[in-house]
């Protein structure tokens, strides 16, 4: 069954197997110690939402390339949340994406991160870091829309699409997004100083 293997080693599968897989990943990541942990910053922050964006693009463009959209939608229901824990676990943050319209409601914003993304739909900040008095620390920065995202989240969806994000995500929200526009954000929170 497992006809497409991407290069992080992920084949394709249902998503009960994902839900599944998951599971494992979110043990996994809670049990492994950080390998590198960084000190929490603007730029360290940067440099794991560059690596998040480019690891994600590269995979996008190659299963839209490979095996069309309908198929792609794994790469973002199972290989991001995958790349997230990946590079969680790696830096000692933890790693992940979120959305004012959300597809899948496991993404809705913590009311922190919905005011930044608010703020950054309303002006043109488009990053934001800071930190808190117990050493913790936060990074948002907005995700545009791309033409690679309008066959999934774009105003005209084909009919299969449509059909099958209807199936998988009855209750989403993400589409009717043009080129330029902000999709969400990548989120990265560093723990409090022991
Ligand atoms: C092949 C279809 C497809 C393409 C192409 C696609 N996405 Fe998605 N996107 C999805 C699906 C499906 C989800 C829900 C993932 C999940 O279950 O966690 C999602 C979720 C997201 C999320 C997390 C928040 C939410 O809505 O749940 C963000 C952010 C996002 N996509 C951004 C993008 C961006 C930016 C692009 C273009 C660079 C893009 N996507 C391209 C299908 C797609």
């Amino acid at each position: 069954m497992s006809f497409f293997q991407l290069k992080s080693g992920v084949p394709i599968r249902g998503r009960g197997v994902a839900a599944v897989r998951r599971f494992a990943l979110i043990a996994g990541a809670i049990l492994a110690m950080p390998a590198s942990a960084q000190a929490p910053s603007v730029a360290s922050s940067r440099a794991i939402a560059d690596e998040f964006a480019a690891k994600l693009g590269e995979e996008l463009q190659k299963s839209l390339a490979f095996i069309g959209p309908e198929l792609t939608i794994n790469v973002c229901a199972d290989i991001a949340p995958q790349l997230a824990s990946d590079l969680s676990r790696r830096y000692g943050a933890r790693v992940s994406r979120t959305s004012l319209r959300f597809r899948n409601p496991a993404n809705a914003p913590e009311p922190w991160q919905a005011a930044v993304l608010e703020s950054f739909d309303a002006g043109s900040e488009r990053e934001f870091f800071e930190t808190l008095p117990d050493g913790s620390a936060r990074y948002l920065r907005a995700i545009p829309t791309t033409g690679l995202c309008l066959a999934c989240h774009g105003t005209n969806l084909a009919a299969p699409m449509r059909e099958k994000i209807a199936t998988e995500y009855p209750h989403d929200r993400a589409t009717g997004y043009s080129t330029g526009d902000i999709r969400g954000a990548f989120s990265i929170v560093w723990p409090a100083k022991p």
